[in-house]
């Protein structure tokens, strides 16, 4: 990544802006999740090994900013106007602005890049795997599988802040079926247990 921009960057930035530890985890999970897809997005489109290096360190920025300003500002007036303004005023990468901007229903920021539609669906899903980890015994996000998932997303009661239309509406914005979007986040998040506190 030019100009410094970097993943550790915004890792450092973060740290800096939040308090709380499961945000700081909320935004390394959604950073699992937006990294594989702009992984198989950068393999799909063929990108070189260096393009495709750059190209995937913008999803991972991405998810683990999205929700940077959250301890700070959590208002809807603020969240995540005031970080994307810091954001622009430093002379981060617009992709990641505008992917930021987006998550958000109300922003009027619409999902139009892969990386939009990436950070979109990746938010409610990862905090779903989350909860589904969390209340296994265990707290094993190992154990956690497809079908037990979707049939958690019918349970109304069961982690009732996540809006599961944002996780389908994601899934078909990636052009996914729910199992498919499931399962990818799913690993993503696997492959990284120990980081997030889900190794059991
Ligand atoms: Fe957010
Ligand atoms: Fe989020």
């Amino acid at each position: 990544m030019g100009d410094g921009f970097t993943r550790e960057r915004a890792w450092r930035l973060l740290q800096d802006w939040t308090t709380s530890p499961s945000l700081i985890k909320h935004g390394l999970a959604v950073e699992a999740c937006t990294r594989a897809y702009g992984v198989s997005e950068a393999s799909r489109l063929g990108l070189s090994a260096v393009d495709s290096a750059e190209f995937i360190e913008l999803y991972a920025i991405a998810g683990l900013l999205h929700d940077f300003d959250y301890d700070r500002y959590p208002s809807l007036e603020e969240h995540p106007f005031v970080g994307v303004k810091f954001l622009r005023e430093q002379g981060w990468p617009e992709p990641v602005l505008h992917a930021i901007l987006a998550h958000a229903d109300y922003s009027g920021t619409p999902r139009e890049s892969h990386l939009d539609r990436a950070l979109f669906a990746s938010d409610e899903l990862a905090g779903f795997l989350t909860a589904c980890a969390l209340v296994k015994p265990s707290k094993s996000i190992h154990e956690v599988e497809v079908a037990g998932v979707k049939k958690k997303m019918k349970d109304k009661a069961f982690a009732r802040a996540v809006k599961r239309e944002d996780i389908t509406e994601g899934a078909a914005l990636l052009g996914l079926t729910v199992e498919e979007h499931i399962g990818s986040c799913l690993k993503a998040m696997q492959d990284r247990a120990e980081e997030l506190g889900l190794a059991g």
